[in-house]
């Protein structure tokens, strides 16, 4: 039942606040929100770190403690929770001229562009087909939702798609995306998504 999973969620997700923040809304840029993200992909992610196919030296340890149904009551507790807007700077202060000298309107429409319509040059997708119009993902699919995500945490997350340090998945579509972006096209779109 949704409403006790809730419950005994916020509970158990006590030890993961001091990272992740009250509700879910973490105010340290490399540590992911995880307030309104879709339950089955918190689950697929939950499930990765303890079977060691997704690999971080904090998420790792704390996967490693929770059990099938603390996953399941801890992902629908943060799926419950509303994310809240960044509050956070959107460049990192040493990054005044980010994405090759460009200015940083520049980079944000580069964001944009490619959010929306991908690059068809180099043949990358448009996120906009699976992560949505305003960043919501698609919950049916397990696509997750990335609105209001910390830019420092998107950066980290899609260079890890590229080298292939992330790809938990064995079909991880992120993975062929990533590869086909520059550094400035995943520093420009993850500055964007931030912002949503
Ligand atoms: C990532 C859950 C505790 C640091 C994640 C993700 C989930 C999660 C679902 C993946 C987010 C995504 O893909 O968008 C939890 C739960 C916790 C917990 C349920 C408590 C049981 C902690 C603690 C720390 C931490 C205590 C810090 C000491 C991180 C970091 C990442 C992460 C750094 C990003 C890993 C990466 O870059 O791939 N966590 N977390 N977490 N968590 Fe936690
Ligand atoms: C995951 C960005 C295009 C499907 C992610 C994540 C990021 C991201 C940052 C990790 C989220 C997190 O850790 O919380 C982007 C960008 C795109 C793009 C910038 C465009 C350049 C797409 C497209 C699809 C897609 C077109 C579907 C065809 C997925 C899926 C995951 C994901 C399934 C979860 C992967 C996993 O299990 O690790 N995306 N995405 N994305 N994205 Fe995308």
């Amino acid at each position: 039942h949704a409403e006790s999973n809730i419950n005994a969620g916020k509970q158990k997700a006590e030890s993961c606040a001091s990272c992740h923040g009250e509700n879910g809304n973490s105010m340290v840029a490399t540590f992911p929100k995880l307030a309104q993200q879709h339950s089955s992909y918190l689950e697929q992610q939950l499930r990765s770190f303890k079977d060691g196919s997704r690999n971080d030296p904090m998420m790792s340890a704390m996967a490693q403690t929770l059990n099938d149904a603390d996953i399941a009551d801890i992902s629908a507790y943060y799926a419950a929770q509303k994310v809240s807007e960044n509050t956070l700077p959107v460049l990192a202060a040493d990054d005044e001229k980010p994405a090759g000298n460009k200015d940083v309107q520049a980079t944000i429409a580069q964001g944009s562009d490619l959010y929306r319509n991908g690059n068809l040059k180099s043949e990358v997708s448009a996120c906009i087909a699976c992560h949505g119009p305003f960043g919501e993902g698609n919950k049916p699919a397990s696509f997750p939702a990335l609105k209001s995500q910390h830019a420092d945490y998107l950066i980290k997350a899609l260079t890890d798609f590229k080298s292939g340090a992330r790809s938990n998945n064995p079909e991880n579509i992120m993975h062929m995306i990533a590869k086909k972006m520059t550094d400035e096209e995943i520093k420009a779109v993850s500055y964007r998504i931030s912002m949503m």
